[in-house]
């Protein structure tokens, strides 16, 4: 099966898995493969490489999709039947955006954006990615215009980070956290506050934060917009959980990554989310076959002087030596996984940093398994 195969038919593929491994890659080659066999895409990229951004001439600025230009991606031979829409996800625009949406009249927004919890929450490294990336996924949905989301995900510690923090962080806003803080009778104020009022007070010194007052301040400007945000996070919750929706998971090939892919899975499987696959990435392919050291040196013997052979056949020696890493994993997962997609994209020799390198990851996606094997001949020949 391919990726085409799989997105037929799907509104939503979310692309998570740890830092590092690959997802915003991979979602840039999925929408760039989707839009070239017709589909209307759009991909909502986070922190992108500066090259990779501007090879797909995104600006940080914007903030909504728009729309790529072919003729622009410098790939004369590449078709797009469909059309290709890209934006990078600004974290801090997205929930201005949203407080713009919810608030009862610009008045009450402005001051809540005026907030100094507000501009903690928005700015906060850790779960405001990861909600507003929700938050824009659930905005362009409702609005209808592509056939399909592509969404990256931010780099999480732990790859369920990305599923936790817009929950945590939307029933905060609602305010259970407050309202369990006061109680009905402010109980749990009182002995809060009596064990943090010296705390708060040497904060409010040193820092000029009065921490109390901003808060209840901005709770209060929240008022009964919480029941919005709650019925937000159901729709959300609903568009995660429909069957148009794809969950694939970005891995590399170690052990370590394998097993933690393994247990976001599963993760997502207890919750009722829809796992569609894995892709691991960055795989070394085995180009040997059942030829050994020997066999290259041979080989490469007959057109270079044997010393420099040897050398090189060493080299590829020790890359198949990860070759035959990445394949035990592969197995191990393809067992794992009973006939759920997995598809393998090798470790390419360079970044991926232009639309060349997209199209590269995109073949991997887009061929199933017998078109992607290179033999050891072509190589060394
Ligand atoms: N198959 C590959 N071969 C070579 N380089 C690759 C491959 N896939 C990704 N890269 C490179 O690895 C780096 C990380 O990729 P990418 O940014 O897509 O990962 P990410 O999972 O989105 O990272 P983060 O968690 O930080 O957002 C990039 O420099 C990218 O060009
Ligand atoms: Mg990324």
């Amino acid at each position: 099966m391919s990726i085409a195969e799989l997105l037929e038919g799907k509104r939503v593929c979310v692309c998570g898995g740890a830092g590092g491994v690959g997802k915003t890659t991979t979602s840039a080659a999925i929408a760039l493969g989707m839009a070239a066999q017709g589909a209307k895409v759009a991909v909502v990229t986070i922190d992108p490489a500066n090259r990779l951004a501007n090879a797909l001439g995104l600006k940080r600025l914007e903030n909504e999709p728009s729309r790529i230009d072919p003729e622009r991606l410098g790939q004369p031979g590449l078709e797009l039947t469909g059309e290709l829409w890209a934006m990078m996800l600004d974290p801090k625009r997205t929930f201005d955006e949203l407080i713009d949406r919810v608030a009862p009249d610009p008045g009450r927004a402005a001051e809540i954006k005026r907030n100094r919890v507000y501009e903690q929450l928005s700015t906060a490294v850790s779960g405001s990615q990861e909600f507003t990336a929700i938050a824009k996924l659930y905005e362009l949905e409702e609005r209808g215009e592509f056939d399909l989301l592509v969404l990256d995900t931010p780099p999480s510690r732990s790859a369920l980070e990305f599923l936790e923090a817009p929950v945590r962080l939307s029933s905060f806003l609602e305010g259970r956290a407050l309202r369990a803080f006061m109680g009905p009778t402010g109980a749990g104020m009182r002995i809060v506050g009596r064990g943090a009022a010296p705390l708060l007070a040497a904060l409010r010194r040193v820092t000029g934060v009065d921490l109390l007052t901003d808060l209840s301040t901005f709770f209060g400007l929240l008022g009964d917009m919480t029941s919005d945000f709650s019925l937000r996070a159901a729709r959300v919750e609903e568009i995660l959980r429909a069957p148009t929706t794809a969950f694939l998971l970005v891995t590399s090939p170690q052990h370590d990554a394998i097993d933690e892919t393994l247990w976001f899975r599963r993760t997502l499987q207890d919750n009722g989310l829809p796992f569609a696959g894995v892709v691991v990435n960055r795989v070394h392919h085995d180009l040997l076959g059942d030829r050994d050291a020997g066999d290259v040196e041979r080989l490469l013997g007959r057109s270079m002087n044997a010393d420099l052979a040897s050398r090189i056949a060493r080299n590829f020696y020790d890359y198949h030596v990860l070759a035959r890493r990445d394949e035990q994993s592969l197995t191990r997962l393809a067992k794992e996984l009973d006939g759920h997609l997995l598809l393998a994209v090798p470790q390419l020799d360079d970044d991926v940093h232009d639309v060349g390198g997209l199209l590269a990851i995109r073949r991997y996606l887009f061929t199933s398994g017998s078109e992607r094997k290179r033999p050891i001949d072509s190589v060394v020949a």
